[in-house]
C-alpha cells in the first residue's frame, strides 16, 4: 500500500521559539561587524530558518532516510554502476585517528604512514593493471578518463603531433565521449557487431592518422570480453594512437587478466566498483590511473615516490599536466580501497572476480527465458536483458518493471543504457550475493512478467513518490522552498 502521508519539510514542520540547542552567550569580545564586512553586505533580518526540536529534526532526518533503498538494505543489481556491499572494516578501518585526524598541511616527516600507504597502493594498482605508473589523484572515474586524456594530449604535444580524434566504440558509457570532449578531443563513435563487439571493420574505416586515443571497456557495457582487443590495440598502436581502457568493470577481470598485457597503455580505476567506497555522482570518489612508462612523466602532480625508507610527494615533474585535485587526492576513499585489496590479497581478488561472473552467469541462466539476453548466453559480471516481447505482447516496459520491482523490496536494474538493446535491462548482481538472493529476485522478475500491465504501468504502489515527471525534475528543478501563498 502506498505511503501516503507526504513528507513534510522542515520549513512546514517549524514553529516559531523551537529550538534543538541553546548556546551560551559568546564569551569573547565581539567584534563590530561592520569592521568585517561594509555594512551594505549585512542583512537586516535574521535568515528565515526553521525552528524545531531535536526529537523533531532526528525523527525528520531518520524518516527521510529510510525511504531510500541502499545497498546495506536491498538487493541492488544496477549494472554498469555497480553497486557492490562495501565491508564495515574498510569503513572502520579509514575512520582510525591516525587517518582522519591528519592534516594536508602537516608537514611529510609527520605523515610517513599515510605516504607509505599511498605509496603501496600505486605500486599494488600497477600490478593490478599491467602499467607501471600511477596518479591517484583524480577524483572519480570521469575524472581519471579526463585526467587521462589530458595526459595523452600532453604526450602528442611532446612528440609534435597534432591528433584530433577520440574513437570510442556505440556501447562506451556517455563519460567516455564527455571526458574527450572536455580534453579538447573531437569524438568519433565506432559501431559494435549485433553480438555486441567492436565492429573491426568500422573501426579500421575510422582509425588514422589523426586518432589520439581508442577508449574501449572491456569487459564492456553489455558485460562481454573483447576477445578481438589484442588486434584492436594492435591496429590502434599501428597509427600511432594509444588505447585507453574505462576500468568500470575491472571487478570481471582482478586477478585473471591485465589491461597492459592485453595492450591498454592507460587506464582508470573505480575503487567503489572494484574495491570498495562510498559510491555516487562523480565523487566523493577516487578514479586513480595508471599508464605505460612512455605516458608516466606526463602524470599529474604529486605522485607518491620512496627515498630509502622516506616518502615524499614528488612536484618536480616538469613534463607533468599538473594538479588535478588538491593535496593528495581523496585519501579516505584510497585507504578504503587500499583496506579491500590487502584484506583479499591477491587469490582473493581473483575470487571476488569470479565470483562475480558466476553470480552474473547464474542469474543470466535463470532470467533468458523471460527476458531474453540478445548478446549471449554467457556474460561476465553483467548482462543486457531485454524487455523488448513483452513490451510487444503485453505493452509492458522496463521501466514498468524497473518500478514494480520497488514494491517487492529490489532495486531496480539500470534500464535503457545501453542504448544498443532495445528496452534494455542491465543486470549486475555482484560477487557477494547469495544464491537465495538471486532465485528470489528472478522469481519476482517471473511474478511481475504475469502481473496485469495497469497495476504494473501505475507502479511503484508502496514508495511515498510514484512516478515523478524526471523529464520535468532535471529540467525544472525547483530545489529552494517557498511558502504556500
Ligand atoms: C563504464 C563506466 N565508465 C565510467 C564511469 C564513470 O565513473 P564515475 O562515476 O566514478 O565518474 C562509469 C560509472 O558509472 C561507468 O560505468
Amino acid at each position: 500500500m502506498r505511503n501516503t502521508r507526504a513528507t513534510q519539510l522542515l520549513f512546514e514542520l517549524s514553529r516559531p521559539g523551537r529550538r534543538s540547542a541553546r548556546l551560551p552567550a559568546a564569551d569573547v569580545p565581539a567584534v563590530p561587524l561592520e569592521t568585517l564586512v561594509p555594512r551594505a553586505a549585512l542583512a537586516t533580518a535574521p535568515p528565515p530558518l526553521p525552528e524545531l526540536t531535536e526529537p523533531e529534526l532526528v525523527r525528520h532526518f531518520t524518516n527521510l532516510s529510510t525511504q531510500n533503498m541502499s545497498v546495506d538494505t536491498h538487493f541492488y543489481p544496477l549494472g554498469s554502476c555497480t553497486m557492490k556491499y562495501n565491508p564495515k572494516r574498510n569503513e572502520r578501518l579509514a575512520s582510525l585517528s591516525g587517518m582522519v585526524d591528519l592534516h594536508p598541511y602537516q608537514s611529510e616527516s609527520t605523515l610517513q604512514g599515510l605516504l607509505e600507504l599511498l605509496h603501496d597502493l600505486q605500486e599494488i594498482l600497477a600490478e593490478i593493471s599491467g602499467l607501471p605508473a600511477v596518479s591517484l589523484q583524480p577524483a572519480a572515474g570521469a575524472h581519471g578518463e579526463l585526467t587521462a586524456l589530458l595526459v595523452a594530449a600532453a604526450h602528442f604535444r611532446q612528440l609534435g603531433q597534432t591528433r584530433t580524434k577520440v574513437l570510442a566504440p556505440d556501447s562506451a558509457h556517455g563519460t567516455n565521449p564527455a571526458s574527450a570532449a572536455m580534453a579538447g578531443f573531437d569524438t568519433v563513435t565506432v559501431k559494435s557487431t549485433p553480438a555486441g563487439y567492436v565492429d573491426m571493420d568500422d573501426l579500421a574505416a575510422k582509425l588514422d592518422g589523426e586518432t589520439a586515443v581508442f577508449m574501449i571497456t572491456n569487459p564492456n557495457t553489455l558485460g562481454m570480453f573483447d576477445r578481438h582487443i589484442a588486434d584492436i590495440a594492435r591496429r590502434v598502436h599501428d597509427v600511432g594512437g594509444l588505447i585507453y581502457l574505462d576500468g568500470a568493470n575491472m571487478n570481471a577481470i582482478l586477478g585473471i587478466t591485465r589491461p597492459g598485457d592485453f595492450g591498454a597503455d592507460m587506464m582508470h580505476f573505480n575503487p567503489h566498483k572494484t574495491f570498495s567506497g562510498p559510491h555516487g555522482g562523480g565523487g566523493p570518489g577516487a578514479g586513480p590511473i595508471a599508464v605505460s612508462e612512455t605516458l608516466a612523466p606526463y602524470l599529474p602532480v604529486p605522485i607518491v615516490t620512496r627515498d630509502g625508507d622516506r616518502f615524499r610527494l614528488d612536484f618536480d615533474r616538469p613534463h607533468s599536466i599538473g594538479r588535478v585535485r588538491a593535496f593528495f587526492g581523496n585519501v579516505g576513499v584510497l585507504v578504503r580501497a587500499y583496506c579491500y585489496i590487502r584484506t583479499h590479497g591477491p587469490e582473493g581478488l581473483r575470487r571476488v572476480a569470479e565470483n562475480a561472473i558466476l553470480n552474473a552467469n547464474y542469474l543470466l541462466s535463470k532470467v533468458k527465458h523471460i527476458f531474453p539476453v540478445p548478446q549471449g548466453d554467457r556474460c561476465m559480471h553483467e548482462f543486457v536483458a531485454s524487455a523488448q516481447k513483452l513490451k510487444s505482447d503485453r505493452g509492458v516496459s522496463a521501466m514498468d518493471i524497473a518500478k514494480r520491482l520497488l514494491d517487492y523490496g529490489f532495486h531496480a536494474p539500470t534500464v535503457y543504457f545501453p542504448s544498443t538493446v532495445r528496452e534494455s535491462m542491465m543486470i549486475e548482481p555482484t560477487e557477494t550475493e547469495s544464491k537465495e538472493t538471486l532465485d528470489a529476485f528472478a522469481q519476482t522478475l517471473f511474478r511481475i512478467s504475469e502481473e496485469p500491465p495497469d497495476l504494473l504501468h501505475e507502479a511503484p504502489h508502496t514508495t511515498s513518490i510514484s512516478r515523478p515527471d524526471e523529464v520535468r525534475a532535471a529540467r525544472q528543478s525547483l530545489v529552494a522552498w517557498r511558502a504556500a501563498k
